[in-house]
């Protein structure tokens, strides 16, 4: 978020809109870690006497999320004015999407929602006006890789993990070191076994295809960078889909 701009109040939130096109669509449960005191690391919330009944990962996420800031450092920015955190995007896909769906963003700017999906494992399309954002874009691309964890999918920034689908935990729990006594569950953190993302991923994602356009104005063709893991059998985004999405945002 920028500073105010004239007499009002610092805006200090995004808003984020979520529909849906059919009665037939998507929507998961996803769990974030328990609020702690930053000092003491006591979880922050009061369970009205029921702290021993707390889930250990944490809670359901509500329709108010605290715990995704901005990027704040400049090291983890771009050269990009509103660029988002990844981790919001991979919660957004994590409750709406599952593997090898294909996930559009026609402003994709330095590629948030493309990292996302391609380290939850899910084909993307994005483009851009500016292509200078793509081309960094499809840089940064290269070096990611699908994010799991006993064959599911996670979200993990700076070595913790910050979404689990809630039907996921089961297997998930095993990465996890976990005090047997529930009530330890309020003093401390459970701790990741292997903390590099690399270490705990357990199975690579299937094979996808996933394209990035720099729209160009007032030119005829767009130029097209392609981004290839590997041909998907199952779910592929044929050369025909592609040319179906260009002729549309023409
Ligand atoms: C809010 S930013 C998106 C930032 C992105 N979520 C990220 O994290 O990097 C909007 C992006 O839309 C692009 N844009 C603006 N007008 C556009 C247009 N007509 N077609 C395609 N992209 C456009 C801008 O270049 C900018 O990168």
């Amino acid at each position: 978020m920028g500073p105010p701009l004239g007499k009002t109040l610092l805006p200090n939130h995004y808003g984020i809109l979520y529909y849906v096109k059919s009665e037939k669509f998507k929507f998961y449960d996803i769990r974030m870690p328990h609020r702690r005191c930053r000092n003491c690391h006591w979880v922050l919330q009061d369970y009205g006497g029921k702290k021993s009944q707390m889930h250990q990962f944490g809670p359901l996420v509500s329709d108010v999320w605290m715990d995704i800031h901005r990027i704040r450092h400049k090291k983890r920015r771009d050269e990009h004015p509103c660029q988002l955190p990844v981790h919001l995007l991979e919660r957004l896909l994590l409750m709406s999407s599952d593997e090898g769906d294909i996930v559009l963003d026609p402003f994709i700017g330095t590629g948030t929602t493309a990292i996302a999906a391609k380290r939850l494992g899910r084909a993307f399309i994005g483009t851009d006006i500016d292509p200078k954002y793509v081309e960094i874009a499809n840089r940064k691309l290269e070096d990611e890789e699908p994010t799991m964890i006993n064959g599911c999918y996670v979200s993990i920034f700076l070595d913790n993990m910050i979404t689990v689908r809630d039907k996921d935990w089961n297997k998930i729990k095993d990465a996890f070191l976990i005090s047997q006594d529930p009530l330890e569950l309020e003093k401390r953190e459970i701790q990741l076994l292997h903390k590099k993302r690399k270490t705990i991923k357990h199975e690579t994602a299937k094979g996808m295809q996933s394209s990035l356009f720099p729209l160009y104005e007032g030119c005829e063709e767009i130029a097209t960078a392609t981004v290839n893991v590997e041909p998907v059998a199952e779910n592929p985004i044929g050369r025909q889909a592609l040319e179906n999405f260009k002729s549309n945002i023409l």
